[in-house]
């Protein structure tokens, strides 16, 4: 299975985790935002982490 980490983070609190569970587990990280997409393609497991605010996932600006 070939599988990628996203986060998307306001205050820090999903990054760190996003990056803990990166190193225990080896799967690649990288920030929601700035993925590359073919890598996307490429993943048949994504998980996501990331804050929520007032109901709704972080989006940054
Ligand atoms: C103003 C505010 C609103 C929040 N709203 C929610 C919410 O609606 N649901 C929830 O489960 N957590 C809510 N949280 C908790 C955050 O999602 C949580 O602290 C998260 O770990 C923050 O992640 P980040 O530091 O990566 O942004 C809220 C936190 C703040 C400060």
């Amino acid at each position: 299975m070939k599988g990628i980490l996203l986060y998307s983070s306001k205050y820090g609190t999903s990054e760190r985790y996003a990056k803990m569970f990166s190193e225990q587990t080896g799967l690649p990280l990288a920030d929601a935002v700035k993925a590359d997409a073919a890598q996307l393609a490429a993943a048949d497991c994504v998980i996501m982490f990331c804050g929520i605010y007032a109901g709704t996932l972080f989006q940054p600006q």
